[in-house]
């Protein structure tokens, strides 16, 4: 199975991530009794957080680079009782068990590219959902501006510290399909030096894009009532242009 991280790019993987969704899924989590699932736990940044604040938490991915993270990361914030990691397909895993509360933090539906893999995951979630549980889930909204933005120009995220190093991030959007609605973006991560940089690791990664109505119709169509829909982690209304986040039920 392709994992989507290599070794060295999982370990840079959280560098330049901001935590206002941590906090959102948190605020969500922390109503409901019982264990929450992340499907697409990538290195356990919004896992461990849960985890550390006493929600029992089963994160769920395909790529044991990422997996591999997540431990080391438990492991540091001695949250061990409190997470499971599962190395599994979120379009097939079998878990003999419900959830009150099943997420997927930043962008993970993106990751699936064909709507037979979209209907897959979406039909596999469902049967892991207790009565009354909710799916919480946030896509990019597309925004013509930065779809557009083909240039092959390398754009700077940021530079961040890592292990005594600075770690320079960058990206590269290199290719649109937009009938497919595909984007391919490269992402680089350099050691900073003090006269030049030095290429640490780079990962490739394809997003679907999701149109508004389009998400809507496909939730509905696989049985979702979709009880909210906001555009930031913070000030919780619609807006079009920034995330889209999904708060729904099984109907
Ligand atoms: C953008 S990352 C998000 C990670 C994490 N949820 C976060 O908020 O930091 C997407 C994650 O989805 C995982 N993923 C992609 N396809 C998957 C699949 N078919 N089954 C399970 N996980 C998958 C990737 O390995 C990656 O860790």
């Amino acid at each position: 199975m392709k994992q989507r991280y290599n070794k060295l790019a999982a370990q840079f993987y959280d560098l330049g991530k901001k935590t206002q969704d941590v906090k959102f899924y948190y605020n969500y989590a922390k109503k409901i009794e019982g264990e929450v699932l992340e499907v697409g736990c990538g290195t356990g940044r919004v896992a461990t957080y849960l985890a550390q604040r006493g929600i029992p938490v089963t994160g769920l991915d395909n790529s044991q680079h990422t997996i591999d993270q997540s431990k080391i990361k438990c492991r540091k914030a001695r949250c061990k009782n409190s997470l499971v990691f599962i190395k599994a397909d979120a379009k097939n895993f079998k878990l003999n068990k419900k959830f009150k509360l099943i997420i997927m933090p930043f962008r993970v539906f993106q990751c699936f590219l064909t709507i037979k893999d979209q209907r897959a995951v979406l039909k596999n979630i469902k049967k892991h959902l207790a009565k009354d549980g909710k799916l919480i889930f946030d896509v990019y909204y597309p925004n013509p501006k930065i779809l557009n933005d083909f240039s092959g120009k390398e754009n700077v995220v940021g530079i961040f510290p890592h292990n005594k190093q600075k770690i320079l991030k960058t990206y590269i959007n290199n290719k649109i399909d937009q009938k497919k609605q595909i984007t391919t973006t490269e992402i680089r991560y350099y050691r900073k030096g003090k006269t030049n940089n030095i290429l640490l690791a780079k990962n490739t990664i394809k997003m679907k894009y999701f149109y508004k109505k389009e998400m809507q119709d496909l939730l509905k169509s696989e049985k979702f009532k979709i009880e909210k829909i906001y555009s930031d982690f913070v000030s919780k209304k619609f807006k079009p242009g920034k995330e889209m986040i999904f708060v729904c039920k099984k109907s």
